[in-house]
């Protein structure tokens, strides 16, 4: 299994540490156009080998796509991350021309590869590279709602005084400060709807720090996190590569599913070794909805910008 990280910043190195830590993949290749940058980092990396115990071949190059031939997945994380104050539809005007460069030299040298989107803003860019390689829309997974639902739970564990691992909640929606939805109501904490433990102000609390939990990081950190999004790319990559039948919420094109359609949108899919292998359709109340048409109707508005 080869797999291919575009971009060798905090958030495609970290991607490539955990793919290697978990140790599923024979070869990882990373590539930046920063001279000499991936090369750095795939060596660095590759001396942690013999400490963190895995057996991933890790190798980097500046720029060189025919490194990358026949790979299995490609993760572009390529694009500049957002800045204190800023919004990720804010990237829009630099980062669509250079996802659109990737994502076709990616497949020039690997026509059978699945490609998952991570920068921003996420679900047009990721509309952005289907209108560009035409692939089926099983192949094109944007990556928002693994590390947004990562960050509920954190949120929600956080208010329950409870361990992550008795907790379970789902974010669909946009991957954006506003448009991404927690799916509150059906949380629950070992198969409890945590509305039994939490009021409904802590509650509206947890959601809306979990709408600005990229924000908040990047207010103190100075630029976009990386260990959660790194990490929720490598769940995604596994669940692909070891053909896991996994759900996650991920940006896909919609083809009439939640009532939408030529859009890509958060909502809940399974992964395995062909990509997106089901669109979950679940039954979302009155005002789920809305807010889910709501959305929409801002991603779509960032999509139009492509076209100017
Ligand atoms: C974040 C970036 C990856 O939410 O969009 O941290």
């Amino acid at each position: 299994m080869k797999i291919t990280v575009v971009g060798a910043g905090a958030v495609g190195a970290s991607c490539a540490e955990y793919i290697a830590i978990k140790d599923f993949a024979s070869e990882v290749v990373l590539l930046d156009i920063k001279e000499g940058f991936a090369e750095g980092k795939a060596m660095d990396l590759m001396q942690t080998a013999s400490l963190n115990g895995f057996d991933s071949k890790i190798t980097g190059t500046t720029g060189d796509y025919s490194k990358t031939a026949n790979s299995d997945i490609a993760v572009i994380t390529s694009g500049i991350p957002r800045k204190p104050g800023m919004t990720r539809e804010e990237l829009i005007g630099i980062n669509a021309d250079i996802v659109k460069t990737v994502a076709e030299s990616l497949l020039e040298h690997s026509p059978n590869v699945i490609l998952i989107v991570v920068s921003n803003p996420m679900d047009t860019m990721t509309y952005l590279v289907h209108k560009v390689t035409n692939l089926p829309k099983s192949r094109i997974i944007g990556m928002g709602g693994a590390l947004d639902s990562a960050r509920f739970k954190y949120r929600l564990a956080e208010a329950l005084e409870a361990p992550i691992s008795d907790v379970d909640g789902m974010v669909v929606g946009a991957h954006s400060d506003t448009g991404m939805i927690p799916l509150a109501k059906h949380a629950t904490r070992n198969s409890i709807k945590v509305s039994e433990f939490l009021s409904n102000d802590r509650l509206q609390q947890v959601v809306e720090d979990t709408k600005v939990g990229g924000a908040t990081l990047t207010k103190l950190l100075g630029t976009s996190a990386w260990y959660a999004p790194g990490a929720a790319v490598s769940a995604l990559v596994q669940a692909i590569a070891c053909d896991l039948k996994k759900m996650f919420p991920c940006s896909v094109m919609l083809d009439g599913e939640y009532g939408l359609e030529d859009i890509c949108l958060g909502v809940p899919v399974v992964l395995g070794k062909n990509g997106i292998e089901q669109i979950v359709n679940i039954e979302l109340d009155e005002s789920e909805n809305a807010k889910m048409q709501e959305s929409a109707a801002a991603v779509r508005n960032v999509n139009a910008l492509l076209d100017s």
